[in-house]
């Protein structure tokens, strides 16, 4: 099967030339490619370059998608959400808005254990069944490849329910999912004071199960005053490596933490939120090329500061955005939306939110061999998008702007 998309106005690669991810400067350089097309064989990128280098007469088996003059960027990959969820916290929103704060909401027994609740008197079909209407609406809004989370089960048969609906989800839906074991997102209510009990649950009984049954890809846990202490988060992703589970972080959301730190000291693959991100801590990203996965849509919802994207970015650290997608704390999966925010709220250039949510994105997940730019070889992820130019993304914010999403070659459907 082999597909030829024609007459892009401005063929947006984000080719990185090879490396896995953009810094620096580097952040500004989109690889466009204008008056452009791209040929596509099964679900690989053959060729991509300028129309008037495409040979006409070698698409005789070919299908072609005319993309009028629009614009193509490689599919967005969102690398951090929570998105098999049952129930909804509306209640705690409002409560925000009349002052309430997210902490507060989660002292009084709101917050993530709600949703454990939920979760816990959910079966898996019904978990799927939620989860699929979510996965579609991402890829309408040009999300190719997903990461989702446990984390709100936090006892062995409800994470791995979890775990197991993404796994089975990921072969059974187009979108490509990364499966991420987050035992380690709060403390259940059947272990409230003794948090050690609970670690030992989660390294003497969880992750030997998703290790042998190849459940999850990474392994994340919550660094926070009142949830994980470093120790914690140390005895828990060094034991889950032994299962083959690479690390991640959520740390420095709600408070410093040196969660950036310990990401270092652990060889994480990304650190993620780091609203609260010391000096140190930037430092240590920028020397160690751990991606800094930000999430703006956080800081709207819940009225939190911004992490600093730019002394991120200019001190050299490989930055991504991501929605954090979550009944809780962003109940959003536009990653046009976060490309909005971190424009306005973080001061990041265009540009560098489309690098954020793309190639840097792939990176986050370890995908940046096959995934995030549109290059020779690569996955033909790709979408199409009714704008005059790609600066339209972020401008003209709370719209929908992808016209066609193309997933391993293919032109979905909706
Ligand atoms: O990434 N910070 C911890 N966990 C989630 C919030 C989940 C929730 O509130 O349900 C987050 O923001
Ligand atoms: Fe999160």
């Amino acid at each position: 099967m082999s597909l030829a998309l024609i007459n892009i106005k401005q063929l947006v690669t984000v080719s990185a030339k090879g490396d896995r991810a953009k810094i620096g400067k580097s952040m500004q350089d989109l690889g466009i490619i204008e008056n452009a097309a791209v040929l596509i064989d099964n679900s690989t990128i053959k060729w991509i370059g300028r129309m008037e280098n495409l040979s006409m007469s070698s698409l005789k088996d070919t299908d072609v998608l005319d993309c009028f003059n629009k614009i193509v960027l490689p599919g967005f990959i969102d690398s951090h959400t929570h998105l098999v969820f049952a129930g909804s916290r509306e209640n705690e929103f409002a409560m925000r808005s009349s002052g309430a704060t997210y902490q507060e909401i989660a002292a009084r027994g709101g917050g993530i254990l709600s949703t454990v609740n939920s979760v816990r008197q959910t079966p898996k079909k019904e978990l799927k069944k939620t989860a699929r209407k979510y996965l579609n609406q991402l890829l309408q809004h040009g999300t190719t490849t997903v990461e989702i989370k446990s984390g709100y089960g936090l006892d062995a048969d409800n994470e791995i329910k979890m775990l197991e609906a993404i796994t089975e989800l990921n072969s059974e839906e187009v979108i490509s999912i990364v499966s991420t074991f987050l035992g380690a997102h709060a403390i259940p209510p059947e272990y409230f004071g003794n948090k050690d009990g609970y670690v030992k649950l989660i390294i003497e009984k969880m992750l030997p199960y998703i290790g042998k049954k190849n459940l999850a890809t990474y392994c994340d846990a919550f660094n926070e005053k009142g949830y994980f202490d470093a120790n914690d988060c140390r005895t828990i992703l060094t034991e889950a490596r032994k299962y083959g589970l690479k690390p991640k972080l959520h740390a420095d959301e709600l408070s410093s933490g040196g969660g950036a730190e310990l990401a270092a000291e652990l060889d994480a693959v990304s650190v993620d939120h780091l609203e609260h991100i010391s000096d140190v801590g930037i430092r240590a990203l920028a020397a160690t090329g751990i991606v800094a996965v930000l999430l703006p849509g956080v800081s709207l919802f819940l009225n939190h500061q911004y992490a600093p994207a730019r002394k991120l970015i200019d001190q050299g650290a490989v930055v991504a955005i991501a929605t954090d997608f979550n009944p809780g704390s962003c109940m959003s999966y536009s990653m046009q939306l976060m490309m909005t925010l971190a424009c306005t709220q973080m001061k990041m250039s265009p540009e560098e939110t489309i690098v954020a949510s793309t190639i840097n994105s792939a990176a986050a997940l370890n995908l940046s061999e096959t995934a995030g730019s549109i290059e020779h070889g690569k996955n033909a992820d790709l979408i199409v998008l009714d704008i005059p130019d790609y600066k339209f993304i972020p401008y003209h914010f709370g719209e929908n702007h992808v016209w066609r999403t193309i997933k391993n070659g293919v032109i979905l459907e909706f």
